[in-house]
């Protein structure tokens, strides 16, 4: 069964340790890191993009196929099912989908419909025990269209958000999506330090995970991150195992063809990144 964000990020909030969203892309990654959430008896975020819920052929779909595996496979560790980065419709259409979990990012609006939104947002997530997270301040970047400069985020306005009741905040701290440029100044734990003292207990999210040296993780862990999202490096990783996979001609060899044994190698390569993350962000066992 899937469950909301909000228990397990409690517990990580006051642990001092992080859970990591990884996003799903089909099949394949779903079971991937379901799986490895398992041998690691780690909670764990499935992050849906609408850009991937469209891939995956709708909301429903992802909430079937999900569902399915929880027991297909005979998952027991907490799986919240999470929309990433979502429009206002796009939030709805998930919850009556059955997500456990959406975002609603309201970055891009001025901050008083920012709030508008959040507030109404937190009404109907509420009432159907669905955690919900904000955006203040937006993340750099591009992601699936969603183009961000990588801001910090006021901390004034993060109080205003998490006082709206949400379940966690994402704040920009100079986070970008996708590969950091040699020239990325860093996170900004000036930033993160002060919204972490007006927000208090609020779980706070770091998005774009990728590439973020492990000192830096396991410092904004300390200043109050509890949730960790993670895309670009499981496709790095699935790409770069597939292609050595046709590089060295295995799918010319037997049923090297067969995309049981074609995808294999991929799959592999999204497990051991994300047996890696779970480590790192010290949700290991915590399930
Ligand atoms: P990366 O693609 O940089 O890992 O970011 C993921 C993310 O933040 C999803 O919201």
């Amino acid at each position: 069964m899937l469950v909301s964000a909000k228990e397990m990020l409690t517990k990580a909030k006051e642990g001092h340790y992080a859970v990591g969203q990884f996003n799903i892309n089909n099949l394949e990654w779903t079971k991937a890191i379901l799986q490895t959430a398992q041998e690691m008896n780690s909670p764990v975020i499935l992050g849906v993009s609408e850009g991937a819920g469209k891939y995956m052929c709708g909301y429903k779909t992802i909430v079937g196929m999900v569902n399915g595996m929880i027991e297909g496979l005979g998952i027991t560790v907490p799986v919240a099912l999470h929309l990433d980065h979502g429009s206002y419709e796009g939030a709805l259409k998930c919850i009556e989908a059955g997500f456990s979990s959406v975002m609603f990012d309201g970055s891009h609006y001025p901050i008083e419909e920012n709030i508008e939104k959040t507030k109404e947002l937190v009404r109907i997530t509420g009432e159907l025990g669905i955690s919900l997270e904000a955006e203040v301040g937006a993340i750099g970047g591009e992601e699936d269209g969603v183009v961000g400069s990588g801001e910090c985020a006021d901390p004034a306005e993060c109080k205003m958000i998490a006082d709206l009741g949400v379940t966690m905040l994402a704040a920009g701290i100079g986070n970008i999506h996708g590969k950091y440029p040699a020239n990325w100044p860093g996170l900004s734990f000036e930033t993160l330090d002060a919204i972490q003292q007006k927000t208090g207990s609020m779980p706070l999210v770091l998005h774009g995970g990728t590439g973020i040296p492990a000192d830096m993780i396991k410092k904004a862990i300390d200043l109050g991150v509890s949730k960790i999202n993670v895309n670009t490096e499981c496709q790095l990783a699935f790409a770069a195992a597939t292609r050595q996979y046709v590089e060295e001609g295995k799918d010319l060899q037997g049923k090297g063809f067969d995309p049981r044994k074609l995808l294999a190698p991929g799959v592999e390569a999204i497990k051991a990144t994300v047996r890696e993350k779970i480590e790192l962000f010290g949700s290991a066992n915590k399930a």
